[in-house]
């Protein structure tokens, strides 16, 4: 597992998600309980992007048509989606955010830019 700079830890106040890039990857970075979190930045329904959506109670919510997603385990917690959304593991110090990916692991796009590609 490598971890990566993807933000300082003042551009992600609570209760806010944003979007953020290292290298080919993409990812929503939240913090909600004073706790950082990385996912992947499409929603799994339609392919919105998670970091223009809101967070909810304990997770993030897409803006599109309402699904919402664990934090923790990318599970779906409100419909239509009914595929997890990828999670990463975030490590925070120094007033920085640092996302882990698996070397080797392929970037989570949108999945209709892929099939089309
Ligand atoms: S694209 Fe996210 S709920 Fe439809």
């Amino acid at each position: 597992m490598e971890f990566t700079r993807v933000a300082r830890s003042g551009q992600v106040p609570e209760g806010i998600v944003r979007r953020f890039f290292a290298g080919e990857y993409e990812f929503a970075v939240a913090r909600l309980n004073g706790k950082a979190y990385a996912t992947s930045n499409y929603c799994t329904h339609l392919d919105c992007m998670l970091s223009s959506g809101k967070l909810v109670d304990d997770g993030i919510g897409c803006s599109c048509h309402g699904s919402a997603f664990d934090l923790e385990t990318g599970e779906p917690i409100c419909p239509p989606a009914t595929v997890a959304i990828k999670t990463y593991p975030v490590e925070e110090r120094d007033g920085e955010i640092f996302v882990g990916v698996e070397p080797g692991e392929m970037p989570v796009g949108p999945r209709r830019r892929r099939k089309g590609a």
